[in-house]
């Protein structure tokens, strides 16, 4: 935990300066939540952005109220489902995409889009909701980042951010279908990492980095804010800081990260009961709640 101390965030390396267009980040799942946190931190940091989402109104006002706080940068929305099934081999999604960042200076993906589901035994779950899951927490990000990776190298530098959550190392009862996207985000964004860094042919200057987030008073997550528990808008910069560090996966918020040191240090039995008695919980609370 110490090195954050003495680290800076690096995202300024990414940012193009002189007479060109300036650089483009785009950020999914950024209508609301720790997504719209971290645009809001990019534009402080003089990126033009391009917002995803699935509702087309709500991208429009959002972009409207970011755009009067920063008039002399660019805001563009692009609108797309991220839990529909995609046309095999993700061409619909590729073309859209590709179309939509055009001939722009796109120096930064953040796949952050996720899917909140409500707590289900697995056996109980509706298999259209696990499809929605996998579409999205797997399809949708795996295709999207393949569509834009040769933007990003022919721009590069350039940076792919990977927004997980403490389900992927720490899987939760209730969220199995949630734990495995996340596991799967965990593991091929470290894969990705070390393609590009150590195999790539030739080298491709591409910083893939593995963010996990804990718990974040969002849109999908009504806990207050609190020591452990803090608002869209500060884990988005916090995320933005951690950008450079070096690693290939790392915790964003230092409060979350003393949680996951101290969880880690617990034997795995120990910590397997402590999820189900909470999980258990949460869910007589979401039931008590839709009754
Ligand atoms: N909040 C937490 O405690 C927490 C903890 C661990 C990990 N995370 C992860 O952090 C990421 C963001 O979570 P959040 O809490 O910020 O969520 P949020 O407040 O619910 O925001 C989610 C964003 O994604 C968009 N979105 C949802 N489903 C979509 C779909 N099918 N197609 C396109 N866009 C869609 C939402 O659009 P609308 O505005 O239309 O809803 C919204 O912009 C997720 O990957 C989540 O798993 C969050």
């Amino acid at each position: 935990m110490l090195w954050r101390l003495f680290h800076s965030s690096k995202i300024g390396r990414y940012l193009a300066t002189g007479a060109g267009e300036k650089s483009w980040a785009l950020v999914t799942g950024s209508s609301d939540g720790i997504g719209k946190g971290v645009a809001l931190e990019l534009l402080a940091r003089g990126f033009n952005v391009i917002l995803h989402g699935r509702n087309a109104t709500k991208l429009q006002r959002v972009r409207d109220e970011l755009q009067a706080r920063y008039t002399a940068l660019s805001i563009d929305i692009f609108v797309w489902d991220a839990s529909q099934r995609l046309e095999p081999g993700g061409v619909d999604l590729s073309r859209a995409v590709l179309d939509c960042v055009a001939s722009r200076r796109v120096t930064v993906l953040v796949n952050n889009v996720g899917y909140t589901s409500t707590y289900h035994s697995f056996t109980a779950q509706d298999p259209m909701e696990i499809d929605m899951v996998v579409n999205l927490q797997i399809a949708f990000l795996t295709h999207i980042t393949r569509a834009l990776l040769p933007t990003l190298m022919s721009h590069a530098p350039g940076l792919v951010l990977n927004v997980g959550g403490l389900t992927g190392r720490f899987p939760c009862p209730y969220l199995a279908v949630h734990s495995g996207g996340k596991a799967y985000l965990s593991a091929w964004s470290r894969a990705l990492a070390i393609e590009m860094e150590l195999v790539h042919d030739p080298p491709a200057d591409v910083e893939v980095l593995m963010v996990d987030v804990h718990n974040v008073s969002s849109n999908s997550n009504s806990s207050a804010e609190s020591f452990f528990t803090p608002s869209a808008e500060t884990m988005g910069r916090a995320i933005i800081d951690v950008v450079g560090c070096g690693r290939r996966q790392v915790t964003a918020y230092w409060r979350a990260e003393l949680m996951a040191v101290l969880l880690n240090l617990m034997p795995a039995s120990w910590m397997d009961a402590i999820l189900a008695k909470e999980m258990i919980s949460m869910r007589r609370r979401e039931t008590e709640k839709q009754q």
